[in-house]
């Protein structure tokens, strides 16, 4: 049974003004989303910028409220309606579904110190733990991401990127959750770092009884890091593999995209050009990814794919097996 599980999540978000404005008057961030993550497990959430990655992760820990759709979370031998949990509840919940954000830089406060970064959720939330317990806590998680204890009396300003954003996993760490939700954890930093903060997450998972909903751009390093992973477009699943699977034999044609464009972006980068070794803002480069402004009648990726036909632009497609825990939405890749 996993541990987290969404059926048919919907968002959309009302924009009268802005850029976006000229598509209409919403813009579809979630469209339908359904996916679980098992214990243990972690499941990647994978596509260009805007496809509705963080919108999803927002409405897992409830920081914007879904449309429509059930999010439920197994804690022993309960199940939980997340969208109903109120007061008490809702705090208890988030503490066992911690959120890393983004972007360290902006997530961390300048003025607080690493030991009230780390510790003011718990200490807000009611958390039990006397002073003392907690603070060994802190300085024991802030060792387990590779920082000291005397760091807890500095600033988020004396850390160089990669230090904040061990901070950031830190802080995720600290009240033992269940399932860390990690979105873009390693976009914003230098390659050579990026590497560092994966293995530190690898060590995490495996000394850990956690599950990740680990969110990339990253083709690479999703398929590295993920034991399943959703491919994302305009606010909709396009293809569901392990990725293991998904890195051999990704079939659905915007899969296909996200991978040669990777692969050019690598072939120009001198980086070798396989299958793997590039990102999906290669694929951006093509340039014409926008976020769906009205529900999709035809499939959502028409208008960019290659193997489009007229019922492509009359019809939506579902999202349908195509082989043992492998889905796509597509009608020519069944
Ligand atoms: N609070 C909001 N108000 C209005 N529109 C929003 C809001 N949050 C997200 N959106 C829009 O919803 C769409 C999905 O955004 P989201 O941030 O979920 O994408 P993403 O996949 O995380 O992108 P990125 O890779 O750039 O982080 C975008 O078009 C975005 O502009
Ligand atoms: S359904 Fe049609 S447009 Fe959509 S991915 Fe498949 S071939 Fe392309
Ligand atoms: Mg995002």
């Amino acid at each position: 049974m996993p541990v987290l599980s969404v059926t048919n999540l919907k968002k959309r978000f009302n924009l009268e003004a802005g850029f976006f404005a000229r598509f209409g008057r919403f813009v579809y961030a979630v469209n339908g989303v359904s996916f679980s993550i098992g214990k243990n497990e972690t499941y990647g959430l994978v596509g260009e910028s805007g496809c509705g990655k963080t919108t999803t992760a927002r409405l897992l820990v409830r920081m914007y409220e879904a449309d429509s759709g059930d999010i439920m979370f197994r804690q022993g031998d309960r199940v939980l309606d997340v969208k109903a949990l109120k007061g008490k509840e809702l705090k208890q919940y988030r503490e066992k579904v911690k959120y890393v954000f983004q972007d360290p830089a902006r997530s961390l406060n300048p003025r607080m110190t690493i030991y009230n970064v780390l510790t003011s959720g718990p200490r807000w939330s009611g958390s039990r733990r006397n002073k003392k317990e907690l603070r060994e806590e802190a300085a024991a998680t802030l060792e387990e991401v590779g920082l000291r204890n005397s760091d807890l009396e500095r600033r988020p300003a004396e850390f160089s990127g990669g230090q904040r954003q061990r901070i950031s996993i830190a802080r995720g760490l600290l009240m033992k959750p269940d399932v860390l939700i990690c979105d873009e954890v390693v976009s914003a930093l230098d390659v050579s770092i990026q590497g560092q903060i994966l293995n530190l997450l690898l060590d995490i998972r495996a000394s850990r009884d956690l599950s990740f909903l680990f969110i990339a751009h990253d083709l690479k390093v999703a398929c590295y890091f993920c034991d399943r992973i959703g491919v994302m477009y305009r606010g909709e699943l396009m293809e569901e593999a392990p990725a293991a699977e998904l890195y051999r034999t990704g079939i659905h044609p915007y899969t296909e995209l996200l991978f040669s464009s990777a692969a050019r972006a690598g072939k120009t980068a001198g980086a070798g050009g396989d299958r793997s070794a590039g990102t999906a803002e290669a694929a951006a480069l093509r340039g014409e990814a926008v976020p769906a402004a009205a529900e999709a009648e035809g499939c959502p990726f028409a208008a960019r794919c290659p193997r489009a036909d007229g019922r492509c632009f009359r019809e939506h497609p579902e999202l349908l097996e195509a082989g043992s825990g492998h889905l796509v939405r597509c009608f020519k890749s069944g």
